[in-house]
């Protein structure tokens, strides 16, 4: 999928976030090799603490499908404004999709797409056991 494909998928996604405290209300998709998109919403909780972002709960459905690799994310917000990965996003998009392309709207209002790498150059790594 293109990259504009990819955030027009994540802005329509949006509309079904659990985002009553904030109002921000994020989709995520996770595209695998085959084509097939895996989403997931930002999902709050009363604590705030325990919120839940659009991007790993989209890497979470897409392990859960038994979806790799995967080749593209994209993320988007469902009012259309733009949205980056947060910190704690980056970590998750270099350990179950290192090798993807990551597609969102930038501050200007279009669409851009990043490597996981470029958004995250020095990232945590632990070997598996
Ligand atoms: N949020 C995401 O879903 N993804 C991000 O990368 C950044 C922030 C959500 C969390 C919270 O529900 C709302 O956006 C406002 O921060």
């Amino acid at each position: 999928m293109s990259a504009a494909e990819l955030v027009a998928a994540a802005e329509r996604l949006a509309a079904r976030a659990h985002a009553p405290y904030s109002g921000v209300r994020v989709g995520a998709v996770a595209e695998d090799a085959r084509g097939i998109l895996h989403g997931g919403v930002n999902v709050e909780s009363g604590s705030l603490g325990l919120t839940l972002c659009a991007e790993r709960a989209a890497l979470a459905r897409a392990v859960a499908d038994g979806a790799a690799p995967l080749v593209a994310v994209g993320v988007g917000r469902a009012d259309g404004a733009p949205i980056v990965p947060c910190g704690a996003c980056r970590q998750l998009l270099h350990e179950l999709a290192p090798a993807a392309r990551v597609a969102h709207r930038a501050g200007d209002g279009e669409v851009r797409e990043r490597a996981v790498a470029e958004l995250l150059p020095e990232p945590f790594s632990l070997p598996p056991a």
